[in-house]
């Protein structure tokens, strides 16, 4: 994979939206320090020194970029698992890591569809040294907290790469999938909490299923189906 490095930019994946064109597939940009960094729902991102900020393009993939995404996901949470001899790491649907019940990672994709060309832009966050903001204490977690140390973002983001690009070569999908089970935290029986997007009305139900790409709830005595939304296990 290509690197390219910043020590501060505005967001990863917003630089790589604007210049995607100018660099070939699997181009990787990460950046100490992101003044502009975004989440889910545009959310902000909170990305300051001594974390892990990286984003990967995609160009014309063949594999889907919800595929992408989760790869992404799973290997963190594998790179996670054995820096710190840890299990208790998990992935909350669609690509939250968690450690116990705070938040280390996120991912964010981006698709793009111009001239005949499609993109995807994964990026990652993983909290690794860089200090919690106060507002998300008992939210957010790093690495460091975890393991009492501290951690080399640029070796962990060179693991991270060459098993994304093992998963990439000869990609399972089933395989995939199974590591993905593994690692949910969401499982059929878990007490969620769900806000929906149309009125943000906040519902509690019980997950009947969770395949992939969707959830399965029982709310209010009926069942109901969740493509997009925001999870959060009752019981944390
Ligand atoms: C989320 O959990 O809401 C997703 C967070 C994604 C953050 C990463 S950091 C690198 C890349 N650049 C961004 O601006 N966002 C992603």
């Amino acid at each position: 994979m290509r690197k390219i490095h910043f020590d501060e930019i505005d967001s990863t994946n917003a630089y790589l939206e604007r210049n995607y064109m100018n660099f070939p597939d699997l181009t990787v940009v990460s950046a100490d320090v992101q003044t502009a960094g975004r989440g889910r729902l545009n959310r902000e991102w909170n990305s300051g020194k001594g974390g892990l900020w990286f984003s990967i393009l995609f160009r014309n993939p063949e594999l889907s970029p919800a595929t992408l995404q989760r790869i992404c996901s799973i290997v963190s949470v594998e790179v996670l698992m054995r820096l710190t001899e840890k299990r208790e790491f998990g992935l909350k649907w669609p690509n939250d890591i968690y450690y116990r019940d705070r938040k280390i990672s996120g991912c964010l994709q981006k698709n793009i569809f111009s001239g005949g060309e499609s993109a995807c832009i994964v990026g990652t966050g993983i909290n690794i040294n860089n200090e919690i903001p106060a507002e998300l204490s008992g939210k957010g977690i790093s690495l460091k907290q975890i393991a009492g140390k501290a951690f080399n973002c640029s070796e962990i983001l060179d693991t991270i790469l060459i098993d994304v690009e093992r998963g990439l070569v000869d990609y399972d999908e089933n395989e995939f999938l199974n590591r993905y089970r593994d690692y949910s935290i969401i499982r059929p029986g878990s007490e969620v909490t769900v806000k929906r997007f149309e009125d943000e009305r906040i519902m509690t139900g019980k997950v009947l299923e969770h395949p992939i790409d969707e959830i399965r709830l029982f709310i209010e005595d009926e069942e109901v189906v969740y493509r997009a939304g925001d999870i959060t296990l009752k019981d944390w």
